[in-house]
């Protein structure tokens, strides 16, 4: 049969982050994050759902990294929840908080998974929001303290460690729109918190430099894809813009070591270019040894001059079929992507660290199942998407792209943000009134591609 054949060792792996699948919110000392604070306030998300109890992974990792080893997976992404480490941000340390990783880390390694660790998965502690979160420049030290202890505690534990997930997402979804926490809605405060949250990884690096640690370093960016509306020349520049804030803004900084020229300007004609200190962008853009790429789908930008927060763009939705978030489903855009930042920025090595899609999943009950299994999930789309995104990267590899691994979003279904549990992106269903985990047609799907490190050719299309 004709297939894409990876490389001897490629690393796939599966990913989650703490607050989306811990729950077990106040236990061990664990402090109030951004996410609590948020979530428990009305109107903030679907049903006002809530991380409280989410997946109990907390209580349950054992049966989770269960799965993880039946899918055969080398590899598992996951993140460490700052305030169960440090219940104020800063000051003394919550030993128990700590153990809770030690568990995780060393059931892993039992299990011969390699683990990859984010420092930051959006939920900070609510004490350092009281100061300000991520506007404050502080925050930024804070963070690089917080981040150097754990990754001395767990040194040689952890093969990678991801400074921050998708800062774009952060400072954007958290500050501008608000529909995250902690749900500010101004420009200027979403560029600075962009600044801080990017020195905040250049300091992080230089202390994981400093102390000699085992291990790589890297960061995780939302890459979005964006194409032009038409072929209009506004609609031309428009791209170029919308390209510049999600994208150029954060990959210019980490690997040239300045911000693009173009959108500097562009902000700094409307008073929102952030403060920039002396020493800020050499600390920035000290080498990584990884990217990390988050791929879902990607965006059309049409000009308007009305959307002032996006510097005049409007995002569209292209015209392809759509996952249940509404997000086109457009797998040539992961081998773009990966071609693209390789071509411009030439990172050493990228992991696709996130890669999945949200479908309205059915349990049934099956009589006599294949295998004796009372429930199943057939999730024909997500098995698509997967394995088209799949192939696409196996492409970019072709193509000399040093991809060397792929971590599938997510291991369960879990805390979708705003959305709650309304959202499904596990290969693994969580049936959340028992929290039993069934396998989803796309988990075996997934346990044959990580056995044979191969795609079939039939989802070339
Ligand atoms: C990404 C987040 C991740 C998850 C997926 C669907 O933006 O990093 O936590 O919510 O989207």
């Amino acid at each position: 049969m004709a297939r894409m054949q990876f490389p001897a060792g490629f690393l796939w792996g599966v990913a989650t982050a703490s607050y989306q699948i811990e729950g077990a919110v106040a236990e061990d000392g664990r402090g109030e994050s951004i996410w609590d604070r948020f979530s428990h306030a009305p109107g903030k998300t679907a049903n006002g759902d809530t991380g409280d109890v989410a997946c109990d992974h907390y209580h349950r990792y054992k049966e989770d990294v269960a799965h993880m080893a039946r899918l055969g997976v080398p590899a598992y992404r996951f993140s460490i929840a700052w305030p169960r480490i440090f219940p104020n941000g800063r000051g003394a340390l919550n030993q128990k908080g700590l153990d809770f990783y030690r568990r995780l880390l060393e059931t892993l390694h039992a299990a011969g998974i390699r683990p990859f660790a984010t420092l930051y998965h959006w939920d900070l502690p609510q004490a350092l929001q009281d100061r300000g979160g991520w506007a404050n420049r502080d925050t930024a030290r804070w963070f690089a303290d917080y981040a150097a202890c754990v990754m001395e505690k767990l040194n040689g534990q952890v093969e990678g460690w991801i400074t921050h997930n998708e800062p774009w997402v952060v400072a954007y979804i958290g500050h501008v729109t608000g529909e995250h926490a902690p749900g500010l809605k101004d420009m200027r405060t979403g560029f600075l918190v962009a600044h801080h949250l990017l020195l905040s990884h250049g300091m992080a690096l230089q202390a994981f430099r400093q102390l000699g640690l085992k291990g790589e370093i890297g960061i995780t960016l939302n890459i979005q894809l964006v194409h032009p509306a038409s072929e209009r020349e506004d609609d031309l520049a428009a791209a170029r813009r919308l390209d510049g804030v999600f994208n150029r803004w954060y990959l210019d900084p980490l690997f040239r070591g300045e911000y693009p020229a173009d959108i500097w300007e562009l902000l700094a004609g409307v008073g929102v270019a952030p403060a920039v200190q002396e020493g800020d962008l050499q600390l920035i853009g000290q080498p990584i040894d990884f990217l990390g790429i988050n791929y879902y789908s990607r965006t059309l930008a049409a000009h308007d001059p009305g959307a002032r927060e996006t510097l005049g763009v409007r995002m569209l939705s292209g015209p392809g079929p759509k996952t249940d978030m509404g997000w086109e489903i457009y797998p040539p855009g992961i081998y773009q992507v990966l071609t693209g930042i390789h071509q411009k920025y030439k990172p050493k090595k990228l992991y696709i660290t996130e890669n999945g899609a949200a479908f309205p999943d059915r349990l049934e009950e099956q009589r006599g199942g294949e295998d004796g299994e009372t429930y199943a999930v057939h999730d024909r789309e997500r098995v698509d998407y997967l394995g088209r995104h799949f192939y696409q990267a196996g492409r970019a590899i072709e193509a000399g792209v040093p991809l060397a691994g792929y971590f599938v979003w997510s291991l369960l279904d879990n805390f979708e943000w705003a959305f709650g549990y309304t959202k499904r992106f596990g290969i693994i269903y969580v049936d959340y009134p028992t929290q039993r985990r069934v396998w989803k047609d796309s988990a075996r799907f997934y346990q044959e591609v990580v056995a044979e490190n191969a795609v079939d050719d039939r989802f070339a299309e």
